[in-house]
């Protein structure tokens, strides 16, 4: 790990993000308990508008309750990650569809670390982010029904730039850095912005035309397709199938013993032949 860092700051982000910083409201925290829990909050409290017309972002140095999917945990240091999550309200759109929201947030997020050159990125069904099957980054979405039928929601994001040892001794998964992948201290300025750029534009265009328009480009991603895998569902049920890539909805498609399958829910890992 690498000390010298730079610190988010709204200057440098709002320099970023010109021509398009009048659409974001930035907050940049020190510490947090978790991101997506303070910006729910301020929604919850009305302390800011769940209008359209702006997207409220917070990003903070340190969570010391940073949330992952399935209630684990999501854990790093000081400046160790991008830590940020974004409001989005959704008008007249069902909730149903919504399920698919993570898995173009994780396409949005290759998008922009493809355009920083960062080689053998994928996805693994829904959402996280790999290099080379360690993870570098997830995201957590968090949903409320709000006015006229509209759903807001809080789309919280954490990429790992720079863990220390210590970090990672938490974490009980694969786990990369994009240091130890780039060999580089990128700017985590630069790059969150362009991901709220990215993933401004990935949204309008979901909203737009549904899941289905960025489906093959989507399953183009998965590291699993193809592969043999076991989907440990929330019952703690074990599938096992063959990955034959997402439906409309982003549910992962099985080919199993008895026929093909879609499941929505359910964590996959490559099943080990012996
Ligand atoms: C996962 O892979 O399980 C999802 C991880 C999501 C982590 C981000 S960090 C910013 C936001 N705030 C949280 O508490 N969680 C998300």
């Amino acid at each position: 790990m690498q000390n010298n860092i730079t610190l988010l700051n709204l200057e440098s982000l709002t320099k970023y993000l010109y021509p398009e910083s009048k659409q974001f409201i930035l907050q940049i925290l020190d510490s947090t308990d978790s991101t997506n829990s303070f910006l729910i909050n301020l929604l919850k409290n009305k302390q800011i508008s769940d209008s359209t017309d702006f997207i409220y972002v917070v990003a903070a140095e340190l969570q010391t309750k940073g949330r992952g999917r399935n209630g684990h945990s999501w854990r790093s240091g000081f400046g160790e990650s991008l830590t940020f999550s974004l409001s989005w309200r959704f008008k007249k759109y069902p909730a149903s569809q919504l399920s698919s929201l993570s898995l173009i947030i994780g396409i949005a997020i290759i998008r922009v670390l493809r355009h920083f050159s960062i080689e053998g990125v994928s996805l693994k069904w829904p959402n996280d982010v790999l290099v080379n099957r360690s993870k570098i980054a997830g995201v957590l979405i968090e949903l409320r029904s709000g006015i006229r039928n509209s759903y807001q929601t809080v789309i919280g994001i954490g990429i790992n730039f720079n863990l220390s040892e210590n970090t990672r001794n938490c974490i009980d998964c694969n786990v990369t850095d994009l240091f130890e992948v780039t060999g580089k201290l990128l700017d985590r300025n630069l790059i969150l912005s362009a991901l709220l750029v990215e993933i401004k534009k990935t949204i309008s265009h979901f909203e737009m035309f549904g899941f289905s328009y960025f489906k093959n480009e989507w399953i183009s991603y998965h590291a699993f397709e193809g592969k043999h895998v076991c989907l440990n569902m929330p019952n703690n049920q074990i599938v096992q199938g063959i990955v034959d890539g997402v439906n409309d909805n982003g549910a992962i498609c099985l080919l199993t013993d008895s026929g093909r399958k879609m499941f929505d829910v359910g964590e996959i890992s490559l099943r080990d032949i012996n």
